[in-house]
């Protein structure tokens, strides 16, 4: 298969959707990788680099887009990428499609093939192709609560982890999922005492097996979190509710109850933050403070590391890229059930509910899963009056589809 990787153009986007070492297994396995000239740059690899391991240089994107039957990418594409975009041809990248209508229409009306990052799913439920994210977040949230801690960030003046004679700072965690684990794992490591507050059970005891002992968990509700504010210097927000806005935990009567200088994380800034005072600010401005609190809530937080952002990508969307190259998309959704969950548009058609949906477009659901000439073979099997619904019969697993439209 021919794959073209852009440079990607969105404001302050620095990764790349293949590093060398991916150019590299591709080449391996037959392929032919053409990449636009300083496309690795912001994160570190030189174009000699994409040469030394096989891939062609293209000066442009226009070129890029041209040649490619597959295009891998970081950032959905934006309005100047639109017409470049062929019939036919396959996206593989991250889109959060439900957030912009006019993406979606465009991509429908381009006729490509969307197989999407964050919709790739595995039977358990996971995202894999999103969790990289949050462990880049998770780790960066206490790297950039000890900077802002600091007194000339404005923050208490208070080391993680003390020295010896002087108590270690108290870092208090809300979400024990993979952001919190992350977060609870770098300040525990230097020194802090660390509090994790979730409302899973059965999370709370496995974070509990598997922490060190300056590690605490707590059930996550409105009396703890009122109590342990209190006397916590750092607070990482790290809750999320699949599918709904952040509930508010810290609400701002809250703030005046904190010591001066505390500061606040909020790493699900991006479902609307768990702070009531959260309002996404930019790697450019990253904090700000109310009642003497310091705010940092950053949306897109990994775009400030993009070398270990990339390969932290590329190292889970990598083994896709070859399924998706080696077989062509059909064949591989139809393999395999995690990319199969991941196309959202095909040929002008939305084929992920949680779009259609968020943009009236149930018909194109309804007719798309009808369409069976989509795929040689008929995957999707649902009743007439639901297209939700999986019958046990389905030549392939649709269980976590289905589960998906609930
Ligand atoms: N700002 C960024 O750059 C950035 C980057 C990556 C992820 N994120 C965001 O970080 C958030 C967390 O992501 P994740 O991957 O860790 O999710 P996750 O699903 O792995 O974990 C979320 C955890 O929150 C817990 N939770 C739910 N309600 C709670 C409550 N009331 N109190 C305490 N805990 C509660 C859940 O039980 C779960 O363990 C998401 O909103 C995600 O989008 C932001």
């Amino acid at each position: 298969m021919i794959i073209g990787v852009p440079k990607e153009i969105k404001n302050n986007e620095n990764r790349v959707a293949l590093t060398p070492a991916g150019v590299a297994e591709l080449r391996k396995t037959g392929h032919t990788v053409y990449v636009q000239a300083s496309a690795g740059e912001g994160s570190g690899f030189t174009d000699e680099e994409y040469t030394r391991a096989g891939a062609t240089l293209l000066p442009t994107i226009e070129e890029v887009y041209g040649i490619a039957e597959m295009i891998v990418k970081v950032k959905e594409p934006i309005a100047p990428e639109y017409n470049l975009i062929k019939e036919n041809q396959l996206l593989f990248t991250y889109f959060h499609f439900a957030s912009s209508e006019d993406l979606t229409r465009a991509m429908i009306e381009r006729k490509a093939v969307c197989l999407a990052y964050e919709t790739v799913e595995k039977a358990d439920r996971s995202l894999p192709l999103l969790v990289p994210m949050s462990e880049v977040a998770g780790r960066m949230a206490v790297q950039q609560g000890a900077k802002y801690l600091e007194k000339p960030m404005k923050g208490r003046g208070i080391l993680l982890g003390g020295v010896p004679g002087v108590k270690p700072a108290n870092v208090l965690i809300l979400g024990g999922g993979i952001v919190g684990t992350q977060a609870a794992k770098m300040a525990a490591g230097l020194g802090s005492h660390v509090t994790i507050m979730d409302v899973s059970l059965p999370r709370l005891r496995y974070l509990s097996d598997i922490m060190p002992p300056n590690v605490v968990t707590e059930m996550s509700n409105e009396y703890n979190i009122r109590e342990a504010v209190k006397t916590a210097d750092l607070i990482v927000g790290a809750v999320l509710i699949p599918g709904a806005k952040a509930p508010h935990l810290i609400t701002r009567d809250m703030l005046k109850t904190m010591r001066p200088g505390t500061v606040l994380v909020d790493v699900a800034v991006d479902q609307g933050g768990c702070i009531e005072t959260c309002t996404p600010t930019t790697h450019e401005n990253p904090t700000y403070i109310i009642d003497d609190v310091v705010h940092y809530c950053v949306a897109n937080m990994p775009g400030a590391v993009p070398y270990t952002s990339t390969l932290a990508l590329t190292n889970a969307t990598l083994p896709y890229a070859i399924q998706l190259a080696n077989k062509g998309w059909q064949q591989a959704c139809r393999d395999n059930n995690e990319l199969l969950l991941g196309l959202n548009v095909v040929n002008g058609k939305v084929v992920y509910k949680g779009v259609a949906d968020a943009f009236g477009l149930a018909d194109f659901i309804q007719q798309t899963l009808g369409a069976e000439a989509l795929l040689p073979r008929p995957f999707y099997r649902y009743s007439s009056n639901s297209p939700c619904h999986s019958s046990s019969r389905d030549p392939v697993n649709t269980g976590a589809l289905a589960r998906r439209y609930q």
